[in-house]
């Protein structure tokens, strides 16, 4: 595994939309091991290829249990991820993101959404999530997009001392 360089605004391939991942390789694999060492190490709850500079649609998400701090965390692989559905009720939370550095915004996301996309083997899967999980996958879907938090944020703003916000 190798830690890779996270690019940052107004890197372009931020704003591209990446393409979909059609060979489950071992390079695949090998990619899926660095963003997720890259996570870990930022440290950071998500992380999407292209902000290592691939644009490919693939994230990694990594987040424990927001009611049980005890409780381990999970590590999700998704490979061009698609909502299937979402909850009708909006939600709206604090995000900060790896490759907007400095910033921390109020977005409004769905607080539930079900993820259909590809394991790092190629294999489906299904995931069905709430909460700041949610607020996660929602946010490092847009940046397979070329969609980044403060395009949808209500506010911005710099955070103030002591104000740490998860980023991703
Ligand atoms: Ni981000």
């Amino acid at each position: 595994m190798a830690l890779r360089n996270i690019v940052t605004l107004p890197e372009p391939v931020l704003r591209r939309k990446a393409r979909k991942v059609t060979e489950f390789t071992k390079d695949f694999e090998k990619l899926v091991d660095d963003m997720v060492e890259t996570m870990r190490e930022a440290p950071g709850v998500g992380l999407a290829a292209p902000q290592i500079g691939i644009s490919e649609r693939v994230i990694v998400v990594e987040y424990g249990d927001e009611e049980d701090e005890e409780a381990p965390k999970k590590l999700y692989v998704v490979a061009n991820p698609e909502i299937t559905s979402a909850s009708e009720q909006i939600v709206s939370g604090i995000e900060a993101c790896l490759s907007v550095p400095g910033l921390v915004g109020e977005v409004e996301r769905y607080y539930g959404v079900t993820v259909k996309g590809l394991n790092r083997k190629g294999k489906p899967v299904k995931i069905k999530v709430q909460g700041w999980l949610a607020r996660i996958f929602q946010h490092e879907m847009d940046h397979l997009d070329g969609v980044v938090y403060t395009d949808r944020a209500t506010e911005v703003w710099s955070p103030r001392e002591g104000e740490e916000i998860p980023a991703d």
